[in-house]
């Protein structure tokens, strides 16, 4: 037995030994690499050869991942010069220069590295790094040449990706034309030298993203740039440099950055061969994240509608164009500057504005820096360079303010010169809040050394029971499978925002793999969530409990963390990404689309009828249904949900939540739901679907109605095809589509007994059975109810909650 298991592995190590001593990772002047030959870097991470790509296909030079199953190119020597044929060659001249010969000779592609050393070498180091070097030289890390001082479109960890000040040499990212075509795109990532730098995305000469301004930590715009136990960001300022890089904390880790064709810039890292390439960060991020949205001395919030405002202070230049949106000419100030007089009001949780034309000081305080600004009349801002150690360092403003951001719990001081007559604006020093304050605090703090002491005894009387963790309460009855927090941690890299997915209504989604290779969601309760605990806990009960194909699975939750639930990982994301991303809506076809209508119905029925405990969902939207790998949809969300007993099918609360425009008529108003208030919602999201338009913020020019107005005004004019979107009217099935619509009004009836069942639903979809005519749609003009803002583009729809007195 033993005799057989060394001699079958013999040959095993035999051969793996002869690959790695034949795989070369250097040439010198007297070798070549042609079409077919590779070199291999020493640890076998990366590879140079050469590859096709286009159409028709060309040969390119390039470097890719060597390890892992997908193609992944990183770098291409010749992107301008593609190679016709097979016929190319690499050598290493005895000046040092790399070339790239064609068929019949001629150099397409040079490194023009002219040295005069006597053994020159080019060789793939395992950072993907293609030098150029003198092996008898006495240092062997002195470099000639190297391929990542002249990057395409990835940046790769160890990669600099900003200026040598003395030669003024940039080293910056260029996009694809395409995903298939290596030549120079339209986008660049690059550091700008003006003013304090900063990362541009630029298509061409416009600037499409501006990182902010680096504040010690990260980048001013860039809040899910934090510390990783795997990847360490650096930016580096000097009298020589001025460059930006990230590099691995641990090597087995394979993450990479894009600058992508269509202009995003993205981070991946690999899984493993199931899971492939895995997208972790991503800029621009939002509409915020689009430069100067909002024009000079405008402020963004995505969670705002409009998005846009004007800062304190500040008005509309041209306030009709900012009443249709149209934000591009910023804002003003109420009141003309003094110089002299003039005052500084302080801004925080802001981007900082674009640097282009600021100055900057590192070692003058925050005091010297407002000195500095008020004694030069065109200064227009401060703020501190670095905020690391409560903030250090002088940034100052010099021309109009562009391009500013609020986010809501991240971001900077911004102190804005202002008129004195603004100061209203200021934090007023008043003594009578400063005594009431002291006087709070100290009952304040009376009573919490009352209540500890309480506690205290309490605990010791009772030893430990606590009902805090409602995972720990709750876990016999519930049966669910528990995770140690050491494991869900591991799983989403400690928690990184690289791995968040989102932010649901209670607080932070993650992505995580087990060391299974399961991917999961983790989901998290924050502190600050506008959802509470009480919602948490109603979704761990009910979803526990629910078990079907349509809807979304939980997995567990954890053991040591109250606030923290483990589920099945949905790849495809959330139906609206879908329907009304413009770049994303062509993975839908209609049978899709159909499947999806479908599940979403069977998901419901579940709820409503089958399941244990009779469910009222009462936040049915497309943000709320999840895609699987195979676009199945899954309902998701039951922090809203309500169950109801036996016969009982509607309650009243006088707390109603949801999300407007998918809210019926009568819980909207009077916060009486029902099932068929679910119905409703559901009749919005199948029109929502055939259309790829919100309900809400919708708009036509020829009426003022909503989309179930407009969806039955069509279907009244026997036009119903026309509320197809183009895509869906191209790939469907006429009858299916429009007995969808059918559905879809019969279920948003103003009247909740006309509504049909969701059983009812199910089995209209299911099959030819005549359909009734439905009566006029509820909500199907009145926009403005509960001062709803209309808006072309809303963002992220948030659950509402209202509050009647009654
Ligand atoms: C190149 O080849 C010649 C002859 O085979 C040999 O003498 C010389 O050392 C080689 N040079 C290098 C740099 O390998
Ligand atoms: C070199 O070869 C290419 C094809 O590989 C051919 O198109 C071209 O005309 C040749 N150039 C010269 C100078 O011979
Ligand atoms: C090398 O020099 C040639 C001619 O000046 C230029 O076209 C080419 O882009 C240069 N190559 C690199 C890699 O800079
Ligand atoms: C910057 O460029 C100068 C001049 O080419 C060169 O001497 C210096 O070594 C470069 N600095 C770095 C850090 O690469
Ligand atoms: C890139 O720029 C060129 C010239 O400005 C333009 O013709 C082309 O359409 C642009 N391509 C993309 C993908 O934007
Ligand atoms: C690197 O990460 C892998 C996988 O997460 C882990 O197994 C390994 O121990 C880590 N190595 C170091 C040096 O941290
Ligand atoms: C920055 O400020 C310090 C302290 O005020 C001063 O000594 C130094 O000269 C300033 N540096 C520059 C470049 O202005
Ligand atoms: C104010 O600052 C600007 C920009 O640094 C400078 O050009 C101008 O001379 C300064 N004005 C005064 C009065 O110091």
């Amino acid at each position: 037995m033993k005799a057989f298991v060394v001699l079958s592995m013999c040959p095993v190590l035999f051969s793996c030994n002869a690959l790695l001593s034949n795989a070369l990772d250097t040439i010198t002047t007297n070798q070549s690499i042609r079409d077919g030959e590779n070199l291999l870097s020493a640890g076998g991470t990366f590879e140079l050869g050469f590859f096709s790509a286009g159409n028709p296909p060309k040969r390119y030079l390039g470097i890719w991942y060597k390890k892992i199953t997908t193609t992944t190119i990183v770098w291409v020597a010749n992107r301008v010069a593609p190679l016709a044929d097979a016929s190319g060659t690499l050598r290493i001249t005895s000046h040092g220069s790399l070339v790239l010969l064609n068929g019949n000779g001629s150099d397409i592609w040079s490194s023009n590295s002219t040295i005069l050393v006597r053994n020159p070498v080019a060789q793939l180091l395992d950072s993907g790094n293609l030098v150029v070097r003198d092996a008898d030289g006495s240092d062997p890390n002195n470099v000639l040449w190297q391929s990542f001082d002249y990057p395409t479109d990835t940046f790769l960890a160890g990669m600099k990706i900003g200026w040598n000040r003395t030669s003024g040499f940039n080293r910056y990212l260029t996009s694809w034309k395409s995903i298939d075509d290596p030549s120079p795109g339209n986008f660049t990532y690059q550091i700008d030298p003006n003013g304090y730098p900063q990362l541009l995305l630029k298509q061409g000469s416009d600037i499409k993203f501006r990182s902010g301004p680096w504040n010690g930590l990260r980048w001013s715009g860039t809040p899910n740039l934090n510390p990783n136990p795997y990847y360490r960001y650096e930016f580096v300022l000097n009298e020589e440099e001025m460059y930006y890089r990230y590099e691995l904390l641990n090597s087995s880790v394979i993450t990479r950055k894009l600058l992508m064709p269509n202009g995003m810039v993205q981070r991946f890292t690999w899984i493993d061969r199931t899971h492939g390439w895995t997208l972790y960060l991503t800029a621009p991020i939002d509409q915020c994240d689009n430069y100067a949205s909002c024009g000079v001395y405008g402020t963004c919030r995505v969670d705002t509608s409009p998005v846009c405002r004007c800062l304190k202070g500040f008005v509309p230049r041209f306030s009709q164009e900012w009443d249709i949106l149209d934000w591009s000419n910023g804002c003003v100030r109420r009141n003309p500057l003094d110089c002299e007089k003039d005052i500084f009001v302080k801004y925080s949780w802001v981007k900082l504005p674009d640097t282009r034309s600021s100055w900057f000081n590192e070692s003058m305080n925050l005091q010297e820096c407002k000195v500095v600004c008020m004694k030069n009349c065109s200064c227009m801002a401060y703020s501190n360079l670095d905020i690391r150690n409560g903030g250090s360092g002088c940034l100052l403003w010099f021309s109009e303010l562009i391009d500013i951001r609020e986010y809501n719990n991240y971001g900077q001081d911004l102190y804005i010169r202002m008129a004195a007559s603004e100061s209203a604006l200021l934090p007023s020093p008043q003594k009578k809040h400063k005594l009431v304050m002291g006087l709070a605090v100290s009952f304040g703090s009376a009573f919490l050394i009352l209540v500890l002491i309480i506690c205290v005894r309490q605990c010791k009387k009772k030893k430990m029971e606590i009902p805090e963790d409602n995972c720990e309460n709750q876990k016999k009855d519930l049966e669910l499978p528990l995770f140690d927090l050491s494991t869900v941690a591991l799983a989403t890299s400690y928690f990184s925002t690289d791995n968040k997915l989102g932010e649901g209504g209670f607080g932070p989604v993650y992505k995580g793999v087990l060391r299974g290779g399961q991917e999961i969601a983790v989901k998290m309760l924050s502190r600050n969530s506008r959802q509470g605990l009480h919602e948490f806990k109603n979704e761990v009960l009910y979803v526990s409990k629910l078990q079907h194909r349509n809807l979304v699975k939980l997995l567990g939750c954890c053991i040591e963390e109250e606030n923290i639930l483990i589920y099945e990982f949905m790849p495809n994301g959330s139906l609206d990404s879908f329907l009304f991303d413009p770049t994303q809506r062509e993975q839908l076809d209609w049978s899709a689309c159909f499947n999806i209508i479908n599940g979403i119905a069977r998901g419901l029925l579940y709820l409503h009828q089958d399941s244990r405990l009779r469910i009222i969902h009462r936040d049915v939207k497309a943000s709320n249904v999840l895609l699987d790998y195979e676009m199945n949809p899954k309902l998701s969300d039951f922090g809203l949900a309500k169950s109801f007993t036996g016969n009982e099918t509607q309650a009243n609360t006088n707390r109603v939540v949801g999300t407007y425009g998918y809210m019926s008529p009568e819980y909207a108003l009077d916060g009486v739901f029902s099932t068929k208030s679910d119905v409703f919602s559901y009749g919005v999201l199948v029109l929502e679907i055939v259309s790829r338009k919100r309900n809400r913020g919708f708009h036509h020019p020829d009426h003022d109605h909503n989309l179930l107005g407009h969806a039955w005004r069509l279907f009244t004019e026997g036009r119903s095809m026309q509320l197809l979107d183009q895509l869906v009217a191209n790939s469907c099935s006429t009858s299916e589509a429009l007995r969808s619509i059918h559905i879809g009004l019969l279920c948003v009836q103003r009247c909740p007994d006309d509504r049909p069942s969701m059983s009812t639903v199910v089995m209209m979809l299911g099959s030819d059975i005549e359909l009734p005519l439905p009566k006029e749609p509820g909500f199907f003009n009145e926009r403005n109810l509960l001062q709803e803002n209309t808006s072309q583009s809303q963002p992220n729809e948030m659950t509402m909650t209202v509050l009647y007195a009654r």
